[in-house]
């Protein structure tokens, strides 16, 4: 049978946890089964719901989980997590009781895939006897690290103390203590304990999905498979894979002006600044970014998220006249269409937060990055890009407009600046080549759909049962 037909009759849950940088990857990787011809069904919650519209061929069942308002506007990421996985215990169920009794000779439920915070889905999958799968959305040489979580603790790395941030983590070559995730949760050990479940119930699934390639993260991967005994299915980078154009990802609106802006600027001059959608910077700090962009001389584009800058709407902090005062060489938006900035030619460097979605999609286009993470995974990615990978510099002591006016130079003139280049450009050319006939992601994906389809028997028994 021609591959891309082996889903033919067989459907995939799947359920993302409810933040950009998870639902985009989890919506990508439903695109690459549907376009194996899986039927896919999106199950989500009421807060943060995927744009439904820009799937007409997918299924989605909303999960009334009664989250208040209240909650999701006021609660941090890894508290409303710890919600998600407590109140839709009995939806999922009662979800699951509708999918299986609608289940049909040509439309069977195949398996369940869910992103892998969502940890309390394995104990249903198991009541139910679906097979259920991991999207793990960060990358596998961060999830060592949390995988790792008991040992550090014991050894007393956390809580983190300042008098030790430049030690070195002898279990975890090459970070230092600076570099282990942080979380400032509402609830101090929240971060911990969710980070360790999670963990646990990846080993219990049935394998786990990353959003990477072999040949970037290989020793990762290799550690993973020697202390899982699972399979790793590194079937990355999702957004290579051919989606069609009208598919958007996004909760917000991209502004996508600025694309004529970056035309007019000259080739690999722009520095693109983005901090992803959940980190929040201080008003102090947006400052020395913007007279740190100022003071560059080099032209930026900067995607200002409202409610990025904490305690005020949108810009109302920017100095008055400020980007008139560079005549035209910055340029704002709200949202931008990030991947394509990514693929503009006029782009020459990247100023992240270094969440994994973007990491990844600024290695896929060659683009070398300014690194200043915040939080969770974004420290050890931030790590690994500047001293592991070397393609980008991290923003070194206080952020303030020298130091920023320094990384730029750094990454775009002098000797460093282009063996940062040729790294990321071999890295670029590695990521294209892997999803190629042969390649290690196209092969990887083989293997997943295979053993997606190896699974239906089991579950078909399953579900005559409920
Ligand atoms: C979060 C965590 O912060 C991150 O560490 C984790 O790895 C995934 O979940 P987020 O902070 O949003 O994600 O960052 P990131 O993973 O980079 O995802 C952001 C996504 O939004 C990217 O796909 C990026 O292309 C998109 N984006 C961002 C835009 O399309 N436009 C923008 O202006 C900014």
């Amino acid at each position: 049978m021609e591959s891309k037909e082996r889903g033919k009759g067989q459907r995939v849950i799947l359920m993302a946890s409810p933040f950009q940088g998870h639902i985009t990857p989890l919506l990508q990787l439903a695109h690459i089964l549907y376009t194996n011809a899986f039927s896919i069904t999106i199950l989500h919650t009421i807060f943060n719901s995927p744009n439904t519209s820009s799937y007409p061929h997918f299924t989605f069942l909303p999960l009334i989980a009664s989250l208040s308002d209240y909650e999701a506007s006021n609660l941090d990421a890894v508290r409303l997590t710890e919600l998600i996985n407590i109140r839709c215990v009995n939806p999922l169920k009662e979800c699951f009781h509708l999918l299986l009794s609608q289940d049909k000779e040509d439309d069977r439920v195949a398996c369940f895939i869910s992103d892998a915070a969502l940890y309390f889905t394995q104990d249903v999958c198991d009541h139910f006897g679906i097979r259920r799968f991991v999207l793990r959305t960060g990358g596998p040489s961060s999830f060592l690290v949390f995988a790792s979580f008991p040992l550090l603790k014991q050894k007393g790395y956390f809580p983190l103390q300042e008098s030790r941030l430049e030690e070195p983590v002898v279990d975890l070559p090459p970070l230092k203590v600076k570099d282990l995730p942080v979380f400032q949760s509402q609830e101090p050990e929240a971060f911990y304990k969710l980070v360790c479940r999670f963990v646990d119930e990846c080993k219990r699934s049935s394998g786990v999905i990353w959003n990477t390639f072999e040949e970037f993260e290989s020793s990762a991967l290799a550690k993973l498979r020697q202390d899982f005994s699972i399979p790793m299915y590194p079937i990355g980078p999702f957004h290579k894979y051919l989606l069609p154009s009208s598919t958007s990802t996004s909760l917000l609106t991209p502004d996508k002006s600025c694309i004529s802006w970056l035309d007019k600027q000259e080739p690999n001059s722009v520095v693109y600044v983005s901090f992803g959608s959940i980190v929040a910077i201080s008003e102090a700090e947006f400052l020395e970014i913007a007279w740190g962009l100022a003071d560059s001389n080099q032209p930026f584009l900067w995607a200002i998220r409202p409610g990025v800058i904490r305690g005020s709407e949108w810009l109302e902090p920017l100095p008055s006249g400020f980007l008139e005062n560079l005549g035209g060489r910055g340029y704002i938006v709200k949202w931008a269409p990030q991947e394509q900035v990514l693929k503009h030619p006029s782009v020459g460097a990247f100023w992240t937060h270094n969440g994994w979605n973007s990491t990844l999609e600024s290695v896929c286009e060659g683009v070398p990055m300014i690194c200043m993470p915040s939080f969770g995974d974004q420290k050890i990615n931030a790590k690994y890009v500047s001293d592991v990978w070397k393609v980008g510099v991290q923003l070194q002591n206080k952020l303030e407009t020298g130091e920023i006016e320094k990384a730029i130079r750094k990454l775009m003139l002098g000797d460093e600046a282009n063996e940062i280049r040729e790294n990321i450009m071999n890295l670029k050319e590695k990521a294209n080549l892997c999803l190629k006939e042969g390649g290690s992601s196209y092969s990887f994906l083989d293997c997943l759909v295979s053993e997606i389809l190896s699974l239906k028997s089991s579950t078909s028994v399953c579900l005559k049962s409920h």
